[in-house]
């Protein structure tokens, strides 16, 4: 939900050498390598120096002093004990965890956080099997590093196995993360509480004492406490229910295959599901609320269909013998991956027909394939840590372009996808971005790393590999990697290895090549050629921040190539330019196709500069062809001129996502200064002609995004120069647009899209109209059913009068459909009246009408409202410690409140407010990368419309 998200800093990445490197992993066994980093054992430094360790909370030395946890002890098995009490809101629980002894020591170090930690005990094998009683153990806490230190009075010895036994308790936790307390409202109006837990990363060590982090897999055990009413959920499926006295119930889970600790989930609820089985013999079921159960039935359709389709496609059948995906009322992001047990805010997976959009129904099956796509891209291979988290998160969105694709071609995601792109170009041409393989030691840091550039950038790159290796060989890899990393870990070169290394079954090894059976010769050489390349050249675009920048210049029958950095707001004058240049380069798939051939060409661009002699002389020449690459380009000299020509001449001849991209480009081209504001403007000229919805959408997008900087800064003469011509413009296709839910998946977001905008700009038929449903929707109590791709803005023109907005806050306390309810609270967020956007912040804080985890897309709606926007950043600045005590520092919904609130300001005075709100805050110790993303944007704005707004006010004055 929330993708606009923060960028952690480049810091230097400490390089193995490779020979090293190779010896250990192939000649000696792993774990010798690693004991051999080490001087002395932590045990020994420990007994030598203990001043020289922190203190723990009871004043005693603590003996560990990493953040990371040693690995002279490992564990096994976890069994798992938990009871919630809903009524209380707090939890008793205990477990058992099998551990092994890689090296002796006399301390076991395990992560645990606001935990009170009753009794720990350790066993050996002997003491378990003849029944003796463990012996108990001294616990020390270092609650800075969130670790607990398990004393042993004996040494334990290398190689064996022991068990630890720990009886603990805690509330169940107020906020989202951990083993968290939900509630929501029945038809009747009765209040129901339900417990759930959200681990990743860095949360399950506030459930259960643990080895927190994804390295250490394991199996678990699951046994959860309730009462009759309830039900109990856990990764694994129920083996038995046993009754105890008292009335209370027992349930114990199957033991999980291996995994990580921050995939463990479980829930106690009164939830109903829906069911169905894939032809494999997996248990798919959907669970809601009992009122909602009548929106669950579109979420078992796709997971049936995207499970089937993933297990076909990675030729690796889901390991665990059901799935559940469940809408949880309060949810602090979109979705969540649990093995067997995926977690859903509600949004994120109900479908209700009356109510939800088809660009809802496309998000619901985005989100279902993604979080199903980390069932294989994940769990069962897990990055080795958090610095790769792109392994996890760019693959689940990468592969949601290829499900969705195959299982819904009428979503059209593939064009959808060229956005995932387009988004985080904007962040990563920015220097403050960072490396997709980026290192992240505290938790608030593994928190940022769940971002755009993890997320999209790692996607786009993945597409543009794909698109260079093929599709067939592209998937043969990543069939490779998850078969040979499987219930294991992998890093960065894991991938690049499998997906260069073309020895699967059927091919024969000899010497480290691959021979295949068939066209052996050419074969061998051509793997050769690529194994190199594969890791040679996506190294460049993993380890190396940033997008590059193609430059063509076109000389008869040459092209001549530049490669830069592409950098927003940069330009070659300023004196920084060179200094952010330096030590840049990419290797670049290049494609292209010309207006002589329309076939699709290639060639790698390894060096700064270099030229491309094409066969004939051509008219125009288009790069980055379907825009499958990950860099943008800019035509030098008549480029450009011949490409608008050929726009307004037949924009036909040129590929639709051609089209796109070369909008995208041109825009982004002008923030840095290499192309006039008039000239992309201009080459939007043509798209009076286009009939790609996404095209329109795209040149739609920039002229409206001006549209609202205009407003905003209350630039009035250019803000009704930019109404006129946006309505003259596009009125053929505003006047073509019916009330209705008609059409493609497209052609219904163009709808929306288009009357959104009309009436936003007070067009009088799209008020008149929506004020005619608006009536009949009051008249008839709410229950009358309008288009859902016009709802939100029936329900916005409804917003403007008080009577409307009051009857709308009613109806959305009584609405049982969160698509619903998301709509009515951006028409809501649309009022021109400060006292309603207060009312409505009082109620998100409150969280009772409107739940907390709704308050970061209310502050974002409210602060793109030019009546709220500061009304919104105010509340930010003034509420913060209350906001913290809602969110974590690093969680999305943080990061979305600030950026939301303030990265579209444009003015000096507004970057001074920001400037020192943020100094307050790192001097309170609140430091968050997202600081730096905004102080970098808010500059850069100003510097584009100090440069554009004279040509933008020209430009509209000609046209209208
Ligand atoms: N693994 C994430 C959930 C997550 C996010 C955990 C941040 C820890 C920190 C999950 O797979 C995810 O990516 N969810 C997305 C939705 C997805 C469709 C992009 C989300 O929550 O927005
Ligand atoms: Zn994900």
């Amino acid at each position: 939900v929330f993708h606009s998200s923060a960028m952690v800093k480049p810091r230097r990445k400490h390089i193995f050498n490779i020979y090293t490197g190779f010896y250990c992993s192939v000649i000696i066994l792993p774990q010798i390598c690693i004991c051999s980093l080490f001087s002395t054992p932590p045990s020994d430094q420990f007994k030598k120096h203990p001043e020289a360790f922190p203190v723990a909370t009871n004043r005693e030395p603590f003996p560990w002093r990493e953040l990371r946890l040693p690995s002279m002890v490992i564990p096994l098995h976890y069994d798992l004990f938990v009871h919630p009490n809903l009524t209380s809101l707090d939890f008793v629980a205990s477990e058992k965890i099998e551990v092994l002894v890689r090296d002796a020591t006399q301390f076991i170090i395990l992560h645990s956080k606001d935990l009170e930690i009753m009794n720990a005990a350790l066993h050996s094998e002997e003491d378990l099997r003849y029944r003796k009683p463990g012996k108990k153990l001294n616990v020390l806490s270092y609650p800075a590093h969130q670790q607990i230190a398990l004393l042993v009075p004996e040494t334990l010895m290398a190689d064996l196995r022991y068990y630890v036994v720990i009886d603990f308790q805690a509330k169940l936790s107020d906020g989202f993360e951990g083993f968290y307390k939900s509630t929501y409202r029945t038809l009747d109006g009765e209040t129901r509480t339900i417990a759930v837990t959200d681990f990743e990363p860095t949360e399950a060590r506030t459930a259960f004492p643990c080895f927190d982090e994804p390295l250490f897999k394991a199996n678990f055990s699951i046994k959860i406490r309730r009462e009759r009413g309830h039900i109990a959920l856990s990764n694994m499926p129920k083996i038995k229910t046993v009754e105890l006295e008292g009335g209370l119930l027992e349930d114990h889970f199957e033991t999980t295959v291996k995994m990580s600790t921050y995939l463990v989930a479980y829930i106690v609820c009164d939830f109903k599901s829906v069911s169905g089985t894939t032809t494999s013999g997996v248990k798919v079921s959907i669970y809601a609320s009992p009122d909602k159960w009548s929106q669950t039935h579109y979420a078992l359709e796709a997971s049936l269909k995207l499970l089937a389709f993933y297990e076909n496609y990675f030729d690796i059948n889901y390991p665990l013998p059901k799935l559940d995906l469940v809408a949880i009322p309060d949810f602090g992001s979109g979705a969540m991956e649990n093995w067997g047990l995926i977690t859903y805010r509600e949004t994120s997976l109900l479908f209700d027909p009356r109510t939800s959009s088809a660009s809802d129904k496309l998000w619901v099956t985005r989100v279902i394939a993604h979080e199903l796509a980390h069932q294989w891209f994940g769990n069962l291979v897990t990055m080795e840590w958090w610095n790769d988290i792109w392994l996890n998160e760019g693959f689940a969105t990468y592969m949601e372009l290829i499900s969705v694709n195959a299982t819904y071609p009428e979503l059209q995601i593939d064009n959808y996808f060229l956005d995932v792109c387009f988004e985080v170009i904007k962040r990563d041409s920015l220097n403050s971005s960072h490396p997709i393989s980026n290192e992240a030691k505290t938790p608030t840091q593994i928190h940022e790393m769940f971002d755009a550039v993890s997320y999209n950038k790692g996607a786009c790159i993945l597409n543009m590999l794909k698109d260079f290796l093929s599709e067939e060989k592209f998937q043969k890899g990543i069939i490779h990697y998850l078969k040979k990393f499987s219930f294991r870990n992998a890093k960065n070169d894991d991938l690049w290895s499998s997906l260069s290394n073309s020895c699967l079954e059927g091919d024969f090894t000899s010497g480290g090549f691959c021979y295949s059976d068939s066209k052996m010769t050419s074969n061998t050489l051509n793997f050769l050629g690529q194994n190199v390349e594969v890791k040679e050249m996506m190294t460049t675009w993993t380890l190396q921040k940033g997008i590059p920048l193609v430059v063509v210049n076109q000389e008869g029958h040459s092209l001549r190539l530049r490669q830069e950095r592409f950098l927003k707001g940069v330009f070659k004058e300023d004196p920084s330019w060179r200094a952010l240049q330096e030590g840049y380069l990419w290797h670049i798939p290049l494609t292209y196709s010309t207006s002589s051939s329309n076939g699709i060409h290639r060639y790698i661009l390894k060096s700064k500069t270099d030229t491309l002699v094409l066969p004939e002389k051509t008219s125009w020449v288009k790069f980055n062809v379907d825009s499958n690459g990950y860099y943008i380009v800019h035509y030098e000299g008549h480029g450009w001129d011949q490409l608008i020509t050929q726009l307004t001449q037949n924009h036909t001849l040129l590929r639709s996502k051609d089209r796109i991209d070369l909008i995208h480009d041109a825009f982004q081209l002008v923030s840095a200064g290499r192309l006039t504001l008039d000239k992309a403007l201009d080459l939007t000229h043509y798209l009076q002609h286009e009939t790609n919805v996404l095209a329109i959408l795209k040149g739609l997008e920039y002229l409206e995004s001006f549209y609202h900087m205009m407003e905003r800064r209350n630039i009035s003469d250019v803000t009704e120069n930019l109404k006129h011509y946006l309505l003259r413009y596009f009125k053929p296709v505003i006047d073509a647009q019916s009330w209705s839910d008609e059409g493609s998946v497209w052609d219904r977001m163009l709808r929306t899209a288009l009357l959104k905008l009309a009436c936003h700009l007070n067009h009088a038929p799209c008020i008149r109209k929506a004020t005619e449903l608006f009536s009949q929707w009051m008249e008839s109590n709410g229950k009358l059913n309008i288009p859902t791709d016009v709802l939100k803005i029936v329900y916005s023109v409804g917003a403007q009068t008080t009577t409307g907005w009051n009857s709308l806050l009613e109806h959305y306390e009584l609405s049982v459909s969160g698509a619903e309810k998301n709509k009515i609270l951006y028409a809501l967020s649309t009022s021109k009246h400060q006292e309603k956007l207060m009312k409505l912040i009082e109620l998100a804080m409150e969280g009772k009408v409107i739940k907390t985890q709704d308050l970061a897309s209310l502050l974002h709606a409210i602060a793109r409202n030019p009546k709220g926007q500061q009304l919104a950043w105010n509340f930010v600045r003034e509420n913060w410690t209350h906001l913290l005590k809602k969110f974590d520092l690093g969680s999305f919904a943080m990061r979305f409140i600030i950026s939301g609130t303030t990265s579209h300001f444009s003015s000096k005075d507004e970057l001074q407010e920001v400037q020192l709100f943020f100094e307050s805050l790192k001097a309170q110790g609140s430091h968050l990368d997202i600081f730096q993303i905004v102080l970098e944007t808010i500059p850069k704005n100003i510097e584009w419309l100090e440069k554009n707004l004279p040509t933008l006010r020209t430009w509209l004055l000609v046209k209208i």
